[in-house]
């Protein structure tokens, strides 16, 4: 913990227990922990990510009790767990539609940390860790989707695993121990179903590293100017942000329980309610909607750059436009954090978030004519967004004002005119 800590153990009992594990401390110090006091509701994603992997924790192990991963029973204990399970369907339909919800505050989360340049240093590895979080994160619920075992699951595993033939040499044997044989079929389904109940831990387990480095470098804050005076710029994290974060909690669940009581097929796809048929390939094999962006800058690639074939380019242009995440902290040229006082970035941000949401739209649609052209198009400012526009800004743009602190920033006192705050100052 980055911040000294206050608590005093009241009885013999804590005082006992201070001297050989401190966890008491820990807590007491993990809700007093300084906090920025004008942090906005888009802080309080992190809370609901926390909320939404618990959940998807605990539905995934209620399921597993009742699924069986075998390829002749998997998609009729899927049936099972829908028809006779006690509270079978709303499980599984909160976790089906949990993972969406979780993708929606993911990126959120993501396009926020972009926004008020809270990968900056010294948040790097909070940004990185992050990263990480979400390459495990599409793992998960990539292997997650195929455990149902319709026929959107096989052609998707397929489809997907395909792809890593592209590589040369590598790419077969890869592919061969992804499958667990040529092609998919029950080695796949149980090497996955293995796979789709370790990963979330490892999840938590970065979730914690994660958290462990915004408590050493603090938190960022919408002005992106650092603390200067805990007790002017900060509140301690309870009761202030357990209480805002509890409220956005509550609104996000009221929209996830929106999905599952009303619409929860809405986000899935009709033909996983068919069985797989290794025979019969669906017209069109789409993924769900939170992997379309990058399933659009994977077929966005339909042509060869010298040796390199279009598949394969398609290839590492989706490995790409992940592996550039990690890279963006020193990318990002600008000393300026937050993007309030980076009116030309803010504008190449807006065009950035709408690039992404068109590959999404992309995505789904079939990979020919016009589509392909725009999602070219929207592939090539995304990385442009990254490797060149970001690099250059900050050594063209001309930032505006920053606030001197976050108490003069919440006080509007960054709003005064510049001659009114050097009177007042007399
Ligand atoms: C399971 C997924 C995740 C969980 C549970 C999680 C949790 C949190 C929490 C609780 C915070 C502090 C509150 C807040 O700033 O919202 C935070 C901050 C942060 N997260 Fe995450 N996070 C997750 C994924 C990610 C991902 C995928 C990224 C980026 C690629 C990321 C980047 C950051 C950054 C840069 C901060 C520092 C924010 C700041 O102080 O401004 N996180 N995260």
């Amino acid at each position: 913990m980055s911040h000294p800590s206050t608590y005093r153990p009241g009885t013999a009992f804590e005082r006992w227990i201070d001297r050989r594990l401190p966890i008491i401390r820990f807590a007491d110090d993990f809700m007093n922990f300084p906090t920025p006091k004008n942090l906005n509701y888009w802080w309080t994603f992190g809370a609901i990510l926390v909320i939404c992997l618990v959940i998807q924790i605990i539905t995934g192990v209620v399921l597993a009790m009742h699924y069986t991963p075998h390829e002749d029973y998997a998609f009729a204990s899927v049936e099972h767990i829908m028809r006779d399970v006690n509270y079978g369907d709303i499980i599984r339909y909160t976790h089906a539609n949990g993972a969406a919800m979780f993708f929606l505050a993911v990126y959120i989360h993501m396009f926020r940390g972009l926004y008020y340049g809270s990968y900056k240093e010294p948040r790097e590895m909070n940004w990185i860790l992050g990263v990480i979080i979400f390459l495990l994160m599409m793992a998960t619920a990539f292997m997650g989707y195929v455990l149902p075992w319709g026929q959107m699951s096989f052609w998707a595993a397929t489809v997907i695993t395909n792809f890593f033939t592209a590589f040369p040499i590598i790419g077969e044997p890869i592919k061969t121990l992804l499958l667990g044989g040529p092609a998919v079929d029950n080695a796949t389904l149980n090497r996955f179903y293995s796979l789709h109940y370790l990963l979330p831990f490892a999840i938590a387990g970065v979730v914690v590293l994660h958290i462990w480095a915004f408590h050493t470098s603090g938190n960022n804050n919408p002005t992106g100017v650092e603390v200067k005076d805990v007790k002017k710029d900060t509140v301690p994290f309870h009761p202030y942000y357990t209480v805002k974060d509890g409220f956005a909690i509550a609104v996000f669940m009221l929209l996830f329980a929106a999905f599952v009581f009303f619409n929860p097929n809405g986000m899935g796809h009709p033909d996983n309610y068919i069985p797989a048929n290794p025979q019969v390939t669906p017209a069109h094999i789409v993924p769900e909607w939170y992997f379309l962006p990058f399933y659009a800058i994977l077929r966005a690639i339909t042509f060869n750059i010298g040796p390199i074939t279009s598949k394969l380019g398609g290839v590492i242009a989706m490995f790409g436009s992940i592996a550039v995440l990690f890279l963006l902290p020193w990318l990002d040229t600008s000393r300026v954090r937050s993007m309030r006082y980076r009116p030309v970035a803010r504008l190449w941000f807006v065009l950035f978030v709408i690039a992404c949401v068109w590959l999404g739209y992309l995505g789904g649609k079939p990979a020919e004519g016009i589509y392909v052209v725009q999602a070219q198009i929207a592939t090539a400012y995304y990385f442009a967004f990254f490797l060149i526009i970001l690099p250059l800004l900050g050594l063209f743009e001309k930032p505006t004002a920053q606030p001197k602190s976050i108490a003069d920033s919440v006080l509007k006192r960054d709003k005064a005119p510049v001659a009114a705050v050097a009177q007042a100052a007399e």
